[in-house]
């Protein structure tokens, strides 16, 4: 099944749960050469904390969350960073896969083919709970879970196979998998992507509320700035694999700083506007990126430096970070 978690082999190092990672870039192979994806971002996430990772498709935002617990293919990928910390203890390459052990869980847009057809979701619960107890996992156990994640006709769930679940309450059921592991955080990629509009505010209030009740840290994917604006404490916003802005979520929606950004706002669908609005030109194929700041042939403010040299990412604000050579502190 793709609910991808790892077995905790030191639990006495969690006692304050946090990741922080420096300069982190993945590279795919293309053919002889390295292809750069992931162009050296930083990403922090405390206890109890949403970060949101926004962007249009295809600016790197799931492979930079799959790099977190290495798992993209080893053999087309490299990644590397500069620090890799778990709870301000920092991780050498060799510690990693230690460290890694039930540190970190993951939900998919898709929840029914992340869960394996072939078995009951009672049998796939008790074996990833059975990871963490020494003793027999009871149905009332599962059943509590299920509850806790809203799925109130727990036996019925329990004696289900994936196929006879909707999609809301399979991605429930992932949801329970993931908090099963005991997980310090939560990868969610688009996890109501494929849902009915009522089923997102479900699935979208559940998260929120277990960040609370379980101190739960949340990666939160989305191209949907609506739904970030409801759910994540702080966001990125991801360009062409780089971190163009990251802030409080309540800056960014009340004061974006970055063009790309102001223009991803103009884009949210707004009652009493009919037409929607689409930033002109298409993201960037990473094949051929383009020279300077990546966004400049898609930016109205662009001029001569902009087409030459990239902008860095510099705090304009405490805690509001921005690539820009137009915003200054
Ligand atoms: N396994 C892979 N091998 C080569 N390139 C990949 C692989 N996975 C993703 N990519 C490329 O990485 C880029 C970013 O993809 P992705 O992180 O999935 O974007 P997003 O999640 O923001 O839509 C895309 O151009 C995609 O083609
Ligand atoms: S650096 Fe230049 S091209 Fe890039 S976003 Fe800023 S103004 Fe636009
Ligand atoms: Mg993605």
């Amino acid at each position: 099944m793709l609910c991808v978690t790892f077995t905790i082999l030191k639990e006495e190092k969690f006692d304050m749960q946090i990741l922080d990672i420096k300069n982190l870039r993945v590279d795919f192979k293309k053919g002889k050469q390295f292809l750069n994806i992931v162009s050296g971002i930083d990403l922090k996430i405390e206890p109890a904390q949403i970060v949101g990772i926004a962007g249009e498709s295809g600016s790197g935002k799931t492979v930079s969350m799959l790099s977190l617990a290495n798992l993209l293919p080893s053999f087309d990928c490299r990644i590397s960073y500069d620090s890799y910390k778990v709870n301000r203890i920092k991780v050498d390459d060799k510690q990693i896969p230690f460290f890694r052990g039930r540190l970190i869980s993951y939900i998919f847009q898709d929840p029914v083919p992340s869960l394996d057809p072939m078995f009951m979701i009672k049998s796939q619960l008790k074996e990833v709970l059975s990871l963490s107890s020494d003793h027999s996992v009871k149905n009332e156990v599962m059943e509590k879970l299920l509850k806790s994640v809203g799925l109130e006709d727990a036996e019925r769930v329990l004696n289900s196979y994936p196929h006879q679940l909707s999609g809301g309450m399979a991605q429930r059921v992932a949801i329970a998998i993931a908090l099963a592991s005991k997980s310090k955080i939560l990868v969610a990629d688009e996890p109501t992507t494929a849902l009915d509009a009522n089923l997102k505010k479900g699935i979208l209030k559940l998260l929120k509320d277990l960040k609370d009740e379980n101190n739960l840290s949340i990666f939160f994917v989305s191209h949907d700035l609506e739904q970030m604006f409801y759910i994540a404490d702080r966001i990125y916003i991801f360009y062409a694999g780089m971190v163009v802005e990251a802030a409080d979520a309540s800056h960014i929606k009340k004061a974006p700083l970055h063009p790309y950004t102001a223009a991803l706002l103009k884009c949210v669908p707004q009652r009493g506007k009919s037409s929607l609005i689409q930033i002109k030109g298409r993201s960037p194929n990473f094949t051929s990126l383009p020279s300077g700041c990546p966004f400049h042939p898609r930016c109205e403010f662009m001029d001569d430096i902009c087409q030459r040299m990239r902008p860095p990412l510099i705090e304009v604000k405490k805690g509001h970070f921005v690539r820009c050579f137009k915003v200054k502190k």
